[in-house]
Parts: structure tokens; sequence; C-alpha cells
């Protein structure tokens, strides 16, 4: 690899800093073993940054990340920033973030590993070997649709409005971004909406299927409502390959097919802008989870979502899949010999420690790559 690659480390809040502890020493290892180098910066975001510097994210940051080859970020949020105004909350670093590097397209797999499929609530043949992929809208819809904002009507009673909104060339490049997944996966994509009531939802599939026919005929394109999906997503999951849908509907939906995995201890994602006239893209990687304020500080929580979020960086940032490869397998066999911390334990199982996992998932490095 050329010059080393410049890493923006963003641990947050809650558990955030926990689990970004352990893909420290998976990046020390890669740089010890593999003589894979990375400039690494760290910066504050969320709460963390609320504290220290009175604001979720500082322009100086926001900079840092404009500029580095990927972000990897932890978790933001939690009970103690609950109270603050809405464009203060610790929710709105990361939201800026994903909208000033326009981030649209959030890849968030949910894989159940062979090893975990009784510690899915359903049952072990609905998931195994689930693999499916979801493609979420990230920089538009309700999320950042204007107008939005909550007034105090004529008689004192209050109005809480939001828009929904997307446009055509939204939809096709996250769409494109779902096709080409897909071509190189199952080849099947199912676009979710709610076009039986909402009108963005009629333009998504009509956009959807302009753009299926125009340039994406060999993908077998389905499209389904959200809530038909959701419902399909426990019924059947093994049916999807690829899905695509917007910011709302895939923030829910990604959180279920979470599950299906085992915990969401476990989701690993990753936020893409479009690739740059050098053909880099702007990335961030983050675990589905987040700060999980109720089990935070006590050195328990599953280090594996964000861990796999590293591993995504190395495969789509760095083009290193080979890479991503061996912290993916390290992670399987992990699993497979048995190694659980508490969110993926049968009841009765032995649990480890946040740090004991991380240097479970170091010594299957140290084992399959050294
Ligand atoms: C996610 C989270 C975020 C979201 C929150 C923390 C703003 O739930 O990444 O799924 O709603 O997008
Ligand atoms: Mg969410």
């Amino acid at each position: 690899m050329p010059a080393n690659k410049k890493l923006l480390v963003l641990p947050g809040d809650g558990i955030g800093p926990e689990v970004m502890g352990q893909v420290g020493r998976v990046v020390e290892w890669f740089g010890d073993r593999r003589a894979l180098k990375f400039e690494i910066e760290e910066g504050l975001v969320g709460g963390a940054a609320i504290d220290a510097q009175g604001t979720p994210l500082t322009d100086a940051t926001m900079d840092k990340a404009m500029n580095a080859d990927a972000v990897l970020l932890g978790a933001v949020g939690g009970p103690k920033w609950d109270n603050l105004p809405f464009a203060q909350k610790p929710e709105r670093g990361l939201l800026r973030l994903r909208k000033d590097m326009a981030l649209f397209a959030n890849l968030r797999p949910a894989i159940c590993f062979d090893a975990l499929v009784s510690a899915s609530s359903l049952k072990p043949e609905i998931v195994s070997g689930l693999d499916i992929m979801i493609v979420r809208e990230l920089t538009g819809g309700v999320y950042f649709g204007s107008p939005r904002g909550i007034e105090t009507l004529a008689d004192g009673t209050r109005r809480g409005v939001n828009t929904q909104i997307y446009t055509t060339p939204e939809i096709h490049r996250v769409a494109r971004v779902g096709f080409e997944l897909a071509r190189k996966r199952g080849n099947k994509l199912c676009s979710v909406e709610k076009a039986n009531v909402m009108e963005s939802g009629v333009l998504w599939r009509e956009e959807v299927t302009k753009l299926h026919e125009a340039e994406y005929r060999e993908v077998e394109l389905s499209h389904m409502y959200a809530d038909n999906c959701a419902m399909q997503l426990v019924r059947n999951p093994k049916q999807f390959d690829v899905i695509v849908t917007d910011n709302l509907f895939g923030d829910m939906l990604s959180d279920q097919a979470a599950m299906l995995t085992g915990s969401l201890g476990m989701l690993p994602s990753a936020s893409l802008g479009d690739p740059d006239e050098t053909g880099r893209r702007k990335a961030l990687y983050e675990p589905v989870h987040g700060s999980a304020p109720d089990i935070a500080g006590q050195g328990i929580a599953n280090p594996i979502a964000c861990v796999l979020s590293f591993a995504m960086m190395l495969r789509y940032s760095l083009d290193l899949g080979g890479e991503a490869d061996l912290v993916e397998n390290a992670v399987r066999n992990v699993l497979a010999s048995g190694k659980r911390t508490g969110d993926i334990a049968l009841s009765g199982e032995a649990t480890l420690s946040t740090a004991e996992m991380g240097a479970a998932v170091l010594a299957e490095l140290e084992t399959l790559g050294a």
C-alpha cells in the first residue's frame, strides 16, 4: 500500500470507547504483523464532545473527517444528554457527519454465523446460513426533510412536523449501490417503501423500476411494502439477498435484521459517499448498535460489531479484501470455539468481558495470519 492511510477514530459515548479499544488492538496487530500502518487521529463526537467542547461535533473534527481516508465511529448518545434541546443532542454530531460527508449509502450486512444460530430468537432453520445486505439511504428522507419542527398553535396545543422527501437523483444513486451489490452477490434486489400510502414511496418505486429497466435488467428486482418486509424478515429472512430502502425504514428494518443474527452486538455498517475523481469515497464505519447506556462502563459489551466495521473499512475503503476476510474469519473461529460475550451467550454459558473477547480475536488473528 502507498502512503499511510489516514484514519479518524471517534469512540463517542457509552460502550463506544470500550468496543473501540478492542479495534485499536486489531489496528495495532495489522501494524505489527502486516506492516499495515495507519495515521490515526482521535476525536470527540456526541455527548463526549458536548461535555468537553460544548457541541456534539466541532468544525475542526468535521474537517478532519472530510480529509480522512475513513472514519471509524463507536456510538453516540446517553441519558445524560437526553434533555438537551434537539439541535444540541449527541445524535446531531453523527447526523452532521453523515450529511456533510454526503454518505448516502449505508450498508448493513446481516450475517448469521453458524455458531450463533441458537443465539437468535428465531428457530435455527429460519436463520442458519442467513446472509442479507440492507442498503439504507442515509442523507435524505424524514431525517433531514423540511419543514420540520414543533410549533404552538393558536389554541395552545402543539404540532410536530417532519417531512419525507426524495428526489430522482437521491433514489437512483442509492438504488444503484443496491443493484451493484446484488450483482456481486445473489443477483436479487428488493426495493422497500410504502407506495400504498406515501407519494415519496410511489416515486421511489417508479424510479427504481426505471433504473432497473435502463441499466440493471439482469438483476432480479422485486418491490415490497415496508410493513410486509418487517413481517417477511421474521417469517422467511433467507428470501432476501439485497434490500434497498429509505432512511427511516432502513433504520428500523436493520435493527430487526440484526436480531436475526443473534444480537445487535454483531452488526457492522459502512456509510459511503460517491467516489471522487480519484476514485476515493468518503466513508464512515460504525457498529449498528448504539451506546447501550445500560451496560456502559462495565466492560462487558460485545466488541465484534465494531471489529467487523473495521473489516468493512479494510474492504470498502482500502480495497484490502484479503485482510477483511482475515478479520471476519478470526471472528468466525472465535465464535465457533464457543467464546461469548453476555449478549450472545445462552443462559448458563460462561461469558467473556469486552477485553477478553478482543484478546480472543487477536489470538485467532495470530493463528490465522501471522
Ligand atoms: C442508527 C442509529 C441512528 C439513526 C441514531 C443514533 C441517530 O439508530 O445508526 O441506526 O437513527 O440513524
Ligand atoms: Mg438505528
